[in-house]
């Protein structure tokens, strides 16, 4: 698939996750053969107050290519000039966030609130579009609550304005993250516009991948909650299209290898200090389904050090391999 000048390769995407998705996960997921994924979201007027720690998030590494940057608010002009900023790091595309829920975020007119009004969508799309001469994406919910669903008539509206590639979260606002997501409305998007669709919601293995695809007729799958601790996920929706290369599941000593290799990334990208914090989430999750994992995750909750971690993982390999007396 290609989208502007890059190429695609592959079915499965890193969906875009504040806090979570940072240079060090991305680069691991890529690793393991995510096709394609997006940053953080960036907030536009950060971006153009020339705020550090927003700057600090459009940092692109090769090792994560083919990558989108996400920006986040309402106003076209902004939007636009923080893309400019954004495009000088080569991105793939420029996506704009029309599904986040959270308070500060819709309560401030920016993502999930812009589908409230279709028409504002195009005009961001378009102003983006003619600022940078890369393609520009975006992502969208179902609508914003049960009584306003209107993912298709904002795809119509952004396709219409220039946007390349449309990704569709299939719950709305006012669901958050909770209940199933409905992949219908997915399907209803992709048989509404010819750009390529990104079907998102609940892929938690490459069974639900296929069905997705199959179900919806979407072009890419995009993967949030299930790659976390699993950046495994993307090696095994890959298989499905490879039978030379069928894959097992990681074993524990894989888990605990990659962790590692996860939380090193972190420390160095972010310093120990700010890493080790936020390796309290990120083990927690690599610990799900081991043998014990209550006890270990309470050790995650207390990580400060590089060295703890090696603690973490020699108790979590006994308790796994059941070596205890
Ligand atoms: C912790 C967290 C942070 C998220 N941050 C973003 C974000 O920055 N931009 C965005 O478009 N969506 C964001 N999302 C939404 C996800 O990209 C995705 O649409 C959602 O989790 C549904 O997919 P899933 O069912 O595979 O998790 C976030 C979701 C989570 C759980």
């Amino acid at each position: 698939m290609k989208l502007g000048n890059t190429e695609i390769k592959g079915k499965a995407v890193l969906a875009p996750m504040a806090g979570v998705t940072d240079r060090a996960f991305r680069e691991l997921c890529m690793g393991y053969g995510a096709a394609y994924c997006v940053s953080e979201m960036v907030s536009a007027k950060g971006l153009i107050m020339s705020d550090r720690k927003t700057a600090e998030l459009l940092a692109i590494s090769d090792n994560e290519r083919p990558m989108a940057i996400q920006l986040f608010g309402y106003e076209p002009e902004v939007l636009a000039q923080a893309a400019r900023i954004a495009a000088q790091q080569n991105p793939a595309a420029i996506d704009i966030n029309m599904g986040c829920p959270a308070p500060k975020i819709a309560g401030n007119h920016s993502g999930s609130a812009l589908m409230k009004d279709p028409a504002l969508c195009g005009r961001i799309v378009e102003t983006v579009a003619k600022a940078v001469d890369i393609p520009v994406t975006v992502k969208i919910r179902k609508g914003w609550d049960s009584s306003s669903v209107n993912a298709v008539e904002v795809a119509r509206a952004c396709e219409s304005a220039g946007a390349q590639m449309i990704a569709v979260h299939g719950r709305t606002r006012e669901q958050m993250y909770a209940p199933p997501a409905d992949w219908d409305i997915i399907a209803a998007v992709k048989n509404a516009v010819s750009v390529p669709v990104i079907g998102n919601g609940d892929i938690y293995s490459a069974k639900d991948a296929m069905m997705m695809l199959e179900k919806t007729g979407c072009d890419l799958v995009m993967v949030g909650r299930g790659s976390l601790g699993n950046p495994w996920i993307f090696r095994e929706i890959n298989s499905q299209y490879d039978l030379e290369r069928p894959v097992s599941p990681p074993g524990i000593y894989e888990r605990m290898t990659v962790m590692n290799r996860h939380i090193e990334k972190l420390c160095l990208y972010k310093g120990e200090n700010v890493g080790m914090r936020e390796a309290r989430k990120h083990t927690a999750w690599y610990m799900r389904g081991i043998k014990g994992a209550a006890k270990l995750r309470v050790m995650c909750g207390e990580l400060r050090t590089l060295s703890d971690m090696k603690e973490l993982t020699k108790q979590a390999l006994i308790s796994a391999l059941d070596l205890n007396e």
